[in-house]
């Protein structure tokens, strides 16, 4: 099982390594951007923001993009009656824009149908070819257009259409298939089949969660193990694609062109310091739908090219729209642009990451976005943050400071001993949830914190502190908590819902310098002697309340 290429690969890896390197997959173009897509990207991008909020001055490499090539591509763009390159330009600005408007803080954005590109590609190929991975062969068997792609009997099934005909089809994506024959070139995949299992069965982050590394290892040693693999499609079948070097005849099967954009990214073609910098990828988000080619082809192609295996794959489920597939034909698909228009950018950040587990299908309906949103963003969140930085309560707007024994008295109250011990054990809650990137589970922390806040507020009623000027050392040890309680949760926050989470700090005045996980490991009801600070003076409203149906009911009886 310890096969020699895989000791090889160890040898090789070098320390040079500085950059922590997080990937999207990249989108095709044949569609417009929809939430899956947005899912995708939002997770990677919480990842890689983690990183910053976690480790002050990392280096970070970021790359999401668009995949453009291939039949289907042809297709869309002979549809809409333009040519691909026009087509592509219209679509990938489409998935630019949703990059820039949801803030996906992504450093490099990458396209298929360019020249640093092709130039990897052709040099991926070239490596693969000269070490005799890569040979000419007559190819027979079932094609799938669609899929492009051939599959063997086992994955075909045999289906009834509308006129009572039997066709085969594929078995995982549904699509017709086609006997096939041509001349391709194939990759010695079956020459990896024990490498690949060395390394998941070694390598517990390999593909997280556990479910789909357990998916993958069945898949990889399923019926009569893996076969080779067609990596190239004549060009009288498929014109839009990169041409295979030296061979003019055959394109670039769409995949391993894929694949290699994480190459491409990295500069592996082009500039091998940088390239040693950042390989390899620290975490690859992938959906579900194409772990094989991320937990097969992908690291079968890194070994037959000697470059090492990303540290971690993390695939992530789908979302379903009121419980149904998403689909055109169904027009059912969730645009994320327009529903920001309703939630806002950060509030559809905040509904995908904290609704959304990895290992379960997520489903989304305009109802759940509206009550979570309303109750945990304007309700827990933003007026605690409304109350405690309120001129009412707070009319000299200030970080009050606090006097050690009137904080001494109120600690024999238990919901203050309840959220003091709730805020110190967050930050390593959370730290722990966001390194499985369970996103999910960090906000619960930080929102089962804030209800303990709201209830410690609720309890002590500041308001009627306010009124006795013998009581205002205690309103002030109130305040103090609450906002200590913001500060460290919006510091933790800040992966998810990063423009809420600098409106809070901002009116907290937390320079920039001390938004990282250092400055949440100290609390301000543990420092000796600390003083009064300003808040910033400007009237903040965090997130306004979704008007549900109901309440648009009411405001019409009403008459408003
Ligand atoms: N182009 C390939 C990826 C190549 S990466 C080298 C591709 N593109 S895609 O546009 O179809 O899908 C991109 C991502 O969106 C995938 O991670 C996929 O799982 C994700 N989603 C597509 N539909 C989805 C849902 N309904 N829900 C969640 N994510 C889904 O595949």
């Amino acid at each position: 099982m310890y096969t020699r290429g895989f000791i090889l690969l160890r040898r090789l890896s070098t320390d040079s390594k500085n950059t922590k390197f997080f990937t999207t997959p990249i989108y095709y173009v044949n569609a417009k951007p929809h939430i899956g897509h947005l899912y995708s990207s939002l997770i990677a991008d919480a990842a890689q923001r983690w990183q910053h909020v976690y480790q002050k001055s990392s280096f970070v490499k970021f790359s999401t993009g668009t995949d453009e090539h291939g039949s289907k591509i042809q297709q869309a763009a002979e549809k809409n009656n333009t040519t691909p390159d026009k087509y592509c330009d219209k679509i990938s600005s489409e998935f630019q824009k949703m990059v820039s408007e949801f803030d996906i803080n992504c450093t490099d954005f990458i396209r298929t149908s360019e020249t640093r590109h092709k130039d990897t590609v052709a040099k991926l190929w070239r490596v693969l070819n000269d070490s005799n991975h890569i040979y000419l062969s007559k190819y027979e068997g079932w094609y799938c257009v669609s899929d492009e792609t051939f599959l063997t009997e086992s994955q075909l099934k045999e289906v009834t259409v509308e006129d009572g005909k039997k066709i085969l089809v594929s078995e995982e994506s549904g699509n017709p298939v086609e006997w096939s024959s041509e001349e391709n070139y194939m990759f010695k995949l079956s020459a990896f089949q024990d490498d690949l299992n060395y390394w998941l069965k070694n390598n517990e982050d390999a593909i997280r969660p556990r479910k789909f590394h357990k998916i993958l290892l069945d898949l990889i040693n399923k019926d009569d193990g893996l076969q080779d693999l067609s990596v190239s499609r004549p060009t009288s079948r498929v014109q839009w694609g990169i041409p295979v070097p030296a061979d003019p005849s055959q394109k670039v099967y769409v995949w391993l062109d894929a694949l290699a954009n994480y190459l491409t990214v990295s500069k592996y073609a082009s500039d091998e310091v940088t390239f040693k910098k950042c390989w390899p990828p620290d975490v690859q988000v992938i959906g579900k739908d194409i772990l094989k080619f991320h937990g097969i082809y992908w690291p079968a192609f890194l070994l037959a090219a000697k470059l090492e295996l990303p540290k971690m794959i993390f695939c992530h489920s789908h979302w379903t729209v009121n419980s149904e597939k998403m689909s055109k034909s169904k027009g059912n698909v969730v645009c994320p642009i327009e529903s920001a228009k309703k939630y806002t950018t950060d509030g559809m950040r905040y509904f995908l990451l904290r609704e959304g587990v990895a290992h379960s299908d997520g489903n989304y309906s305009d109802i759940k976005v509206t009550r979570i949103l309303n109750s945990e963003l304007a309700d827990t969140l933003g007026n605690l943050l409304s109350r405690c930085t309120g001129t009412a309560l707070n009319p000299k707007q200030i970080f009050p400071k606090l006097k050690s024994d009137v904080l001494d008295e109120m600690k024999q109250i238990d919901v203050t001993k309840k959220l003091i011990d709730s805020v110190q054990k967050l930050p390593d809650t959370c730290r722990d949830y966001y390194i499985q990137l369970n996103f999910y589970k960090a906000v619960d922390s930080v929102i089962a914190t804030l209800h303990v806040a709201n209830l410690f507020f609720e309890t002590l009623k500041p308001w009627e502190l306010k009124k006795n000027p013998e009581n205002h050392a205690k309103l002030d040890v109130a305040l103090h908590l609450t906002l200590e309680t913001l500060r460290i949760s919006c510091i933790l926050l800040q992966p998810i819902v990063p423009n809420l989470a600098n409106v809070v700090l901002e009116k907290l005045n937390v320079p920039e310098d001390n938004r990282y996980f250092e400055n949440v490991k100290t609390f301000s009801w543990n420092i000796k002697n600390s003083s009064e600070k300003p808040l910033k003076p400007e009237k903040v409203v965090l997130f306004k309340r979704i008007l549900t149906e109901e309440d648009t009911k009411v405001k019409v009886k009403k008459g408003l």
